[in-house]
């Protein structure tokens, strides 16, 4: 069987989000997030869940910290709860919030994994939704401070710090479809959202540097590489709007300074932008959004391919045309294509050149429950994560500074708007009893973590 190694010094980990599965969301002096609130409109949640126990880490983290030893992980991704740092966003800091991290902190670091904080995952406090919320300015400078406050308490033992994750999300998930909190449905909006949370993203790097010696600071966002269905001048002009849209509207800013004028030009024929202005621009922003970073995060799931007459910019996530087969769909109806993958690490590193690349998620829904003996085969899910991995691993022959993967998710957990029918994670999460149990991907993930390599093929694994 022949193996494929990854660098010596590539990190292995696996990734959560605080409301996705820190539960206790009234306890310890914990504010009032904005999914939260989302989350009780009648319709808002699949299955009409919502994050007030979850997984219930915020009393379980011993239990799940020895779980991420047991699998062998060097590094873990999670979020900080702004409104358990701040409750009212800005204003009186709630020291037991910080506390409760700073305890988990030190638990990883004393089990040899590095922790990677994400400021922002989404949950926003209602306060700073009540006056404005992303759409101004004044929530950027929030931003900021929470920032300071999180990283002068954490800074001498975090190094890693992502600002946000997937500021596309945030933006038209929140503000243009409605279909994550706040729930806005104003596509103008949208486009002055993105604004302030890449600003944000901005105006805290030199902060996060300030306090953490040796910090490495990126920001994550969530690409998804376009195809054109054929090679029609139509199909690759839908290709273009959506790249541009989906990757290009953040990538440029963050990269070269300047949105792309020609999805300006698109926001503006749609009627979003008022000849192109606008006005939540101002001079000097985008010097800022481009300050240079340590890395860029990548989630990648899945593609997007485009047809002229479909241009699905307004789902939650973009549909294949044609419909591929259900054998490679994953639960989220999301294709399974590592190729893309390999070609978007490609494309980023020729046109961008981050200095490095972190795959901060990866990872698919699969329902596979336990058997009648209690074990997990969730093989299809093992494959999924075995087939991206030949494709970093490709990119990273191709000279792509690919330095570390984060499956997504080291546990089952509140998918937002799905609720907890969507099971990403590599341990199943019985939400009745609490009860925790490696699925077999998460035992295979910790071979590939102890080897530092994947075989060739996933045959290869089948008959080793
Ligand atoms: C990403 C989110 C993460 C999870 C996965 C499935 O968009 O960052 O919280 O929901 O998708």
């Amino acid at each position: 069987m022949s193996a494929c190694s990854f660098p010596p010094r590539f990190t292995w980990g696996a990734a959560t989000s605080a409301y996705q599965i820190e539960g206790a969301t009234a306890e310890d002096g914990r504010g009032e997030s904005i999914w939260d609130r989302f989350a009780q409109k009648p319709g808002a949640i699949a299955d009409g869940s919502d994050g007030r126990v979850a997984c219930d880490h915020y009393h379980r983290w011993r239990e799940d910290l020895a779980l991420m030893k047991e699998l062998g992980l060097q590094a873990y991704r999670f979020s900080v709860a702004w409104p358990r740092v701040l409750p009212d966003g800005g204003g009186q800091t709630n020291d037991r919030g910080l506390d409760f991290y700073e305890r988990l902190v030190d638990g990883l670091r004393e089990a040899g994994i590095r922790p990677v904080v994400t400021l922002y995952h989404w949950d926003l406090p209602q306060a700073l939704q009540d006056t404005g919320g992303w759409a101004v300015r004044s929530t950027a400078e929030a931003f900021v401070h929470y920032a300071d406050v999180v990283s002068r308490r954490l800074g001498d033992r975090v190094d890693t710090w992502v600002t946000h994750n997937e500021p596309w999300c945030i933006a038209q998930l929140g503000h243009a479809t409605g279909v994550h909190a706040p729930g806005h449905h104003n596509a103008t909006e949208a486009l002055a959202v993105a604004h302030h949370v890449l600003l944000s993203h901005g105006w805290a790097v030199p902060v996060l540097r300030g306090n953490v010696a040796n910090a490495r600071v990126g920001v994550t966002l969530n690409l998804v590489p376009a195809y054109p269905a054929s090679p029609s001048e139509p199909d690759r002009e839908a290709t273009r709007h959506f790249d541009g849209f989906f990757n290009r509207w953040y990538l440029d800013p963050l990269y070269r300074g300047a949105y792309p004028v020609d999805v300006v030009a698109d926001r503006t024929r749609e009627g979003h932008l008022v000849k192109g202005q606008m006005p939540w621009v101002r001079p000097g922003d985008l010097k800022a959004v481009s300050v240079p970073t340590d890395f860029l995060g990548v989630n990648y799931y899945s593609r997007a391919i485009l047809r002229s007459d479909r241009v699905p910019e307004a789902e939650n996530h973009p549909r294949t045309v044609p419909i591929p087969p259900p054998e490679v769909l994953t639960d989220m109806e999301w294709e399974v294509y590592p190729d893309g993958l390999r070609d978007l690490l490609n494309r980023l590193h020729q046109d961008y050149r981050p200095a490095e690349i972190i795959i901060t998620e990866n990872g698919a829904a699969y329902s596979r429950g336990p058997d009648a003996q209690g074990r997990i085969a969730d093989r299809r899910r093992q494959d999924y994560l075995h087939s991206h991995l030949l494709a970093i691993h490709e990119a990273i022959g191709l000279g792509v500074p690919v330095s570390g993967y984060y499956a997504w998710s080291l546990l089952d957990n509140f998918e937002w708007a799905f609720g907890f029918a969507k099971r990403f994670g590599l341990v199943w999460v019985d939400y009745a009893s609490q009860q925790r149990t490696p699925k077999d991907s998460a035992l295979w993930y910790r071979g590939v973590i102890a080897d530092n390599a994947v075989a060739a093929t996933a045959i290869d694994r089948v008959s080793a």
